[in-house]
């Protein structure tokens, strides 16, 4: 029987590639999106279905999968993906960027997962990938909010597998190193103060070495495959890195003062 997976923030970079390539091994893909008016390409596949989901509105989340329940009778795998990152002081970000920074990464996965679980219960089986970054496991300057929804993402995820196991529903971590895609363009969001210029020097140093990180890293390609593995391995591993280049172990073996030298060196260089 045919497989089908459901993705959000399927429009570009990582849940754009991640949805070509289950097509291209003949799963049936229901590709989220905001504006799937634009995603006229993707549209084209055969098999691949495009819905707009916002995963800040719950009603746009019930309807999507109603449609792709719809459209190929079943759902095996949710990709919880849509996210972006809120960069910048914290001391100069506004209430209104830390909520939506909240309700999209944290909040809006969570309203995914809730609208799933009923069905994936029913079914008796169900496996939700939720795409973390190394930046659940540790902190990098400049990026406390946005590390604040990964680290939340992370306690959430780990959590929630030891209730749905008993259900036959599996929960999977992918994480991410730095990866080429409109993360570091048009999706990423300063924090920004009126008068507040004191840490400007500071953030440019920081933002500046972590946007070349990302331009020269590989593209989402690399991300799409390892949840490709993460899906169809067959194992309970929970945690998947992709681009991690070895930062994963450094911290979990590295004394803390020794970690932070070296994340000094690489991004306040
Ligand atoms: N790139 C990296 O270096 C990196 C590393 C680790 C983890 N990640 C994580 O990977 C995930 C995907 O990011 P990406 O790198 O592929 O960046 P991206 O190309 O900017 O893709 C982000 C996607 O999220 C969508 N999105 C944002 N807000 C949404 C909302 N409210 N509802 C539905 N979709 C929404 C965007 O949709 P629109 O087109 O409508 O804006 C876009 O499709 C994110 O969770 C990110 O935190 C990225």
């Amino acid at each position: 029987m045919d497989k089908v997976i459901f993705i959000t923030g399927a429009s570009s970079g990582i849940g754009l590639h991640t949805a070509k390539l289950f097509q291209a091994k003949n799963w049936k893909v229901a590709a989220t999106m905001r504006s799937p008016e634009k995603a006229t390409d993707l549209a084209r596949i055969v098999d691949i279905e495009c819905l707009r989901l916002d995963v800040t509105d719950p009603e746009s989340i019930r309807a999507a999968i109603a449609a792709t329940l719809e459209r190929f009778g079943r759902i095996d795998v949710v990709v919880n993906n849509a996210g972006y990152g809120l960069l910048g002081a914290f001391e100069a970000a506004s209430s209104e960027q830390i909520e939506r920074q909240f309700e999209t990464n944290v909040l809006g996965l969570m309203s995914v997962c809730r609208e799933i679980l009923p069905y994936f219960r029913e079914q008796k089986k169900g496996l939700i990938v939720n795409v973390s970054s190394v930046g659940g496991r540790m902190a990098f300057p400049v990026s406390s909010l946005y590390h604040a929804t990964k680290w939340a993402v992370e306690g959430f995820s780990e959590s929630l597998h030891y209730e749905l196991e008993p259900f036959n529903i599996r929960v999977k971590l992918i994480e991410p190193g730095p990866i080429k895609t409109d993360f570091y363009d048009r999706s990423k969001e300063l924090t920004k103060k009126e008068g507040l210029t004191v840490y400007d020097s500071f953030v440019s140093r920081a933002i500046d070495n972590m946007d070349k990180a990302g331009r020269e890293a590989p593209d989402g390609e690399i991300v799409a495959q390892t949840i490709y593995q993460a899906v169809t391995d067959g194992t309970r591993r929970m945690r998947y890195g992709a681009n991690t280049k070895g930062i994963l172990k450094a911290r979990k073996l590295l004394p803390d003062a020794i970690f932070f030298a070296l994340i000094k060196k690489i991004i306040l260089r």
